[in-house]
């Protein structure tokens, strides 16, 4: 049951692709209902926060936005994917995610501040390049128990759904996790903590 509730959500799966354009930080996103608000280019070239809307991002969707020059991650969890999260934890290299980098509002089981949404800096820990989201729950030919997750083609190493990196790849941390926080219910700011955060 619940590798068909992922498969169906695959179907409808959608990457909204941003590309960096020379050195003005311009972001084009090519999924038109995937809504960023976007700085100007001076604002982004110096961090200016970014924020994006998610309310259109279907359960078991990943889409990728732009901030600071970075690829950030944010991907709607299902109940699924989510229960296999605990159950990985033998299988990774930090799985209290003790020695990686994320807020601490988000050091916790899910690398989060609400479960359902993982928002992440989409650059692996080896050598810097980008993973591909990989979130079915199937057997895949890098890893036959693939609980979902993310996978660096470049030297194979791979991260579960909290982008906890694997044991046993080139990639020595959990991806990094960047401040955020939700400004409503369908919209985060990306590069600005909670009100409050420590
Ligand atoms: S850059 Fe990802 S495995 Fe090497």
């Amino acid at each position: 049951m619940a590798d068909e509730s992922i498969n169906k959500g695959r179907r409808r799966f959608l990457t909204a692709s941003t590309a960096v354009i020379g050195g003005a930080g311009l972001i084009i996103t090519a999924i038109p209902f995937v809504e960023t608000w976007l700085p100007s280019a001076r604002a982004e070239s110096a961090g200016a926060p970014v924020t994006v809307a998610i309310g259109k991002i279907e359960p078991g969707q990943m889409v990728r936005y732009g901030w600071r020059s970075q690829p950030v991650f944010v991907v709607n969890r299902t109940p699924e994917q989510l229960q296999w999260l605990p159950k990985q934890d033998s299988r990774l290299r930090d799985p209290e995610s003790k020695e990686s980098d994320q807020p601490k509002y988000c050091q916790n089981a899910t690398r989060s501040i609400k479960p359902e949404w993982m928002v992440l800096i989409g650059i692996c820990t080896h050598l810097g390049c980008v993973p591909d989201y990989k979130g079915e729950v199937k057997p895949e030919p890098f890893d036959p128990n693939w609980k979902g997750g993310f996978y660096c083609p470049c030297h194979h190493s791979r991260y579960d759904l909290a982008a906890r990196v694997y044991q046993g790849v080139p990639a020595p941390l959990n991806m990094v996790v960047p401040p955020y926080h939700f400004v409503d219910d369908t919209h985060i700011q990306i590069g600005v903590d909670p009100k409050g955060a420590a």
